[in-house]
């Protein structure tokens, strides 16, 4: 039994030897020292022996089993020791690298334009209001005393959806809107899209426009005068020349259009003001009184202004930009430099 277990010993010992791996070393020790292993069945023989030999050898088995054990143990320890160096070495941090660039998103130009001119109109006391961009024919050209035969209704300038169903074509819609459901004293801002049938470098099929207008008992062009040069003052430069033109709506009398001299080249000329020194930059006039009849304003009693200007071509100029089309096909070059 002795020389057995001595022999079983050698076996292990030698076999530990030639291992090459963890998985080989668990192997070696279920093998050996495992529940059913090798160990474990001549442990089974002791009963056969004679008593008094049974201590010394249950003795000899323990130790043998603790120096096996001790083997497998610090070779065990060992390969798992090489595993995570490996593992340390390949996975290697680089804390020196510089972190990763997040690139910040910012609002469109249009948008920064749109904003702004609403920060300023706030500033005036002015609130917001907002329509819809299907509007009926009502609300787009009728209430605005655009008759049925007026050019501006044809097919070539609006996106019918129906005969009563439209894209609206400007903002001044939303002066019937809310003078329907408001009253007097009115100080209102309608920024929106609106739809034309147009393209080429300066017109796009939907573009952006912020429509105004001020209703009270006492409003004169004066006051109309007033607030659009505050306004183009502080979207432009404090000291812009501004001038006021006579012009034709059918929802304004009298009616102007509004230009500042040429941000491009002071007012001395160029291909963008086409050498008038001028731009012009929006329409304006006071409120006629058909448009007060179809709102039920009595135009004996109230008087008001209103007027629309057109958002790119505001951030044409105020950014440099030569053809409106690049606002739209949202190039992230283009739109990273404002
Ligand atoms: N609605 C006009 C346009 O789109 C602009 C305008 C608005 C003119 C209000 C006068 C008063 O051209």
């Amino acid at each position: 039994m002795r020389d057995r277990l001595l022999q079983l010993e050698q076996a292990a010992i030698k076999e530990i030897g030639f291992v090459k791996g963890k998985e080989a070393v668990i192997e070696v020790k279920i093998k050996y020292l495992g529940r059913k292993g090798e160990l474990a069945s001549l442990t089974k023989e002791l009963g056969k022996l004679p008593p008094e030999e049974r201590p010394i050898i249950g003795e000899l088995i323990n130790t043998i089993r603790g120096r096996i054990e001790e083997k497998i143990n610090s070779l065990l320890t060992g390969f798992i020791h090489a595993e995570s160096e490996q593992r340390l070495k390949t996975e290697e941090l680089d804390i020196t690298l510089p972190g990763r660039y997040m690139s910040l998103g910012k609002r469109h130009p249009i948008t920064q334009v749109m904003d702004e001119v609403i920060r300023i109109f706030s500033g005036m006391g002015f609130t917001v209001a907002e329509g819809p961009e299907v509007e009926t024919d009502y609300y787009n050209f009728e209430a605005l005393n655009i008759p049925k035969d007026h050019p501006a209704r044809d097919m070539q300038d609006t996106f019918y959806i129906s005969d009563d169903y439209l894209l609206r074509t400007h903002t001044s819609p939303v002066q019937i809107r809310v003078m329907q459901t408001q009253k007097p004293p009115l100080r209102v801002i309608a920024p929106g899209k609106v739809y034309r049938r147009d393209s080429d470098v300066t017109h796009t099929p939907m573009f952006h426009q912020v429509e105004g207008f001020m209703v009270d008992d006492s409003i004169t062009f004066g006051d109309l005068k007033g607030v659009l040069t505050s306004f183009l003052h502080s979207l432009f430069r404090e000291d812009i020349s501004i001038r006021f033109r006579p012009s034709f709506f059918p929802f304004t009398e009298p009616s102007a259009e509004v230009d500042i001299q040429c941000v491009i080249c002071n007012g001395t000329g160029c291909r963008v003001c086409k050498g008038s020194g001028w731009l012009e930059i929006l329409g304006a006039g006071m409120i006629h009184p058909m448009v007060f009849k179809a709102v039920e304003y009595n135009a004996e009693k109230f008087s008001g202004f209103a007027f629309g200007l057109g958002i790119e071509r505001i951030a044409m100029l105020k950014f440099g930009i030569d053809d409106i089309r690049l606002f739209f096909e949202n190039d992230i070059r283009f739109l990273r430099q404002f």
